[in-house]
């Protein structure tokens, strides 16, 4: 969406039709609520600018088919290392040698991503945050096979949809998860001790700290199951680290399929 609203071409892949249709009233609505107060004398500058962007937008079930004519493909995929190892291999024997990739993704090393293909020098991290077309904060993942190029093509790239780029290195959470997912499970186990209870701890955040979303709206925000991917990934890397210790009751919730906002109900319920 910001891509496009931006005046990039776009191809928004995934696996069926029905996600794409999907996905693509999210967009649609989405840039109804930007346009509403970006354009709030001008409705039909709105109207140009909402047609405009869905212009440059076309979608595709087919990565392998469509990769061919793009400079840059960014992976936003389940967060689980086989499945995107496998996306990216493919890719690459199909994209131009001239295309940078780059992952979205939460946790994962990008080192181990860009392995998986022949262009590591042009392969990077590019983390935006949600909801993006609020968000103004892209982290650029520079990895120590990054070249110079690649680094400020997606530095680039991030001024160009709007958005102010930070740079990491190519550690656990870069910067933001690695505060902020800690920091949400601390609230999770302050709750399951008992100690306070989650709307009590939502809304003291909310007032003491100034945050927009508590904790646990947060969680139920980003979903649950992206959490649990996030903490069980560090857990295994330092399974003596406190801060990374899996919780039972997350654990539960996402057996249950209680994924959050997306499903209706995580920690709270919003049918
Ligand atoms: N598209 C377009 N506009 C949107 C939107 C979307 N998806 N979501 C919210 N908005 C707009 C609304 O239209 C509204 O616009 P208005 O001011 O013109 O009315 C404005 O944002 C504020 O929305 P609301 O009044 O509905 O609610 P809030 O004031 O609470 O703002 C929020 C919503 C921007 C989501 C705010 O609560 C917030 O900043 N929350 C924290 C988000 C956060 O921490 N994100 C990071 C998560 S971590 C992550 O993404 C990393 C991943 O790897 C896990």
């Amino acid at each position: 969406q910001v891509a496009a609203a931006s005046g990039h071409t776009v191809v928004l892949v995934d696996q069926s039709d029905e996600i794409l249709k999907k996905s693509t009233k999210g967009i649609e609505e989405s840039l109804k609520r930007v346009t509403k107060k970006k354009f709030a004398d001008k409705p039909e500058a709105g109207a140009e600018f909402i047609e405009k962007t869905l212009k440059n937008l076309t979608t595709s079930t087919d990565a392998v088919a469509v990769v061919h004519s793009t400079d840059l493909v960014i992976e936003a995929i389940v967060e689980n290392m086989e499945v995107k190892n496998e996306l990216f291999k493919r890719l690459d024997k199909f994209a131009p040698e001239y295309t940078i990739f780059a992952s979205n993704t939460s946790s994962l090393q990008i080192t181990e991503l860009a392995n998986s293909t022949t262009r590591q020098d042009r392969f990077g991290g590019l983390h935006f945050f949600n909801p993006v077309p609020m968000m103004k904060l892209v982290e650029v993942i520079k990895a120590p096979m990054t070249s110079q190029k690649t680094f400020e093509s997606l530095m680039d790239f991030s001024k160009a949809v709007g958005k102010s780029p930070v740079s990491c290195k190519d550690t656990p959470g870069f910067i933001v998860n690695r505060l902020l997912i800690p920091y949400m499970m601390e609230a999770v186990r302050l709750f399951e001790r008992g100690d306070a209870s989650k709307e009590d701890i939502d809304v003291a955040m909310k007032l003491g700290a100034g945050y927009p979303m508590g904790p646990f709206e947060l969680l139920d925000y980003v979903g649950l199951d992206t959490s649990k991917y996030i903490i069980d990934g560090w857990h295994s890397l330092e399974p003596n680290n406190p801060l990374f210790a899996p919780s039972p009751l997350l654990n539960k919730l996402v057996e249950e399929k209680k994924l959050g906002k997306k499903t209706g109900e995580g920690f709270y319920k919003y049918k």
